[in-house]
């Protein structure tokens, strides 16, 4: 896909210095920070919520464009308190909510981008109904919860059937993307590549999101 941006999940970098792994991201680059947001019940792992995200912008003396993966069992609870923290996107999961349709509204009456994630277990069916009112659609190519596992190639199929249904939809990847893996990301169509720990456990992470976003655009 023409024009893909590379965001950089900061999940396995070093939390405690949070500011500085943001800046890192984007002193080598990166187009958007993806942030993933976890709390213990949607998903069996604790991250961080909207105080830390609130305390990045002045820490990093940007505004870089948030990217919010909301890993949460209430996605409702947390628009308002996000869009104040200053985040720009607002993804949360279509298996945790009854209300899909009155969420995307309130995001965007927050200001915020909406964006849609799917489990690997959710059939691209499932999510295809929403598509027309979001910005963007991630389909998850890990089960959520971790860093660092294996890339399932067999989402590769959803990800090609949305890009042919709907040309203009970002379409976003997550788990297990690096440079072993981006080339089936990018011959089905995604063109928002989240990447771990291929880029944080680097010593250069500049060349690996530059390789990434060259072998995408391509
Ligand atoms: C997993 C998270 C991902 C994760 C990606 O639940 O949503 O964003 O941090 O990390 P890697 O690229 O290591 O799979
Ligand atoms: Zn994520």
């Amino acid at each position: 896909a023409s024009g893909c941006k590379i965001g950089p999940s900061i999940l396995n970098s070093d939390l405690a210095n949070l500011g500085a792994e943001c800046l890192r991201m984007l002193d080598s680059g990166a187009n958007y920070l993806h942030l993933d947001v976890m709390d213990g019940h949607f998903v069996p792992n604790i991250t961080f919520g909207h105080p830390v995200v609130e305390s990045l912008p002045k820490q990093l003396g940007q505004d870089p464009f948030f990217d919010m993966h909301m890993m949460v069992s209430r996605p409702e609870q947390w628009v308002k308190p996000m869009a104040v923290a200053g985040a720009n996107q607002y993804t949360f999961h279509l298996e945790a909510t009854e209300n899909p349709g009155a969420l995307i509204k309130d995001i965007r009456e927050k200001g915020m981008k909406v964006g849609l994630a799917i489990k690997p277990g959710a059939t691209v069916e499932y999510l295809a109904p929403w598509a027309n009112q979001i910005d963007m659609a991630l389909v998850m190519t890990v089960e959520p919860g971790f860093g660092g596992q294996k890339f399932m190639e067999d989402m590769m199929p959803k990800v090609h059937w949305l890009r042919t249904q709907f040309p203009s939809l970002d379409i976003e990847v997550d788990g297990g993307v690096g440079p072993d893996t981006i080339h089936k990301c990018a011959e089905a169509g995604a063109n928002m590549i989240v990447s771990g720990s291929a880029i944080m456990r680097s010593d250069d992470p500049r060349s690996v999101i530059n390789l990434l976003r060259n072998v995408c655009s391509e």
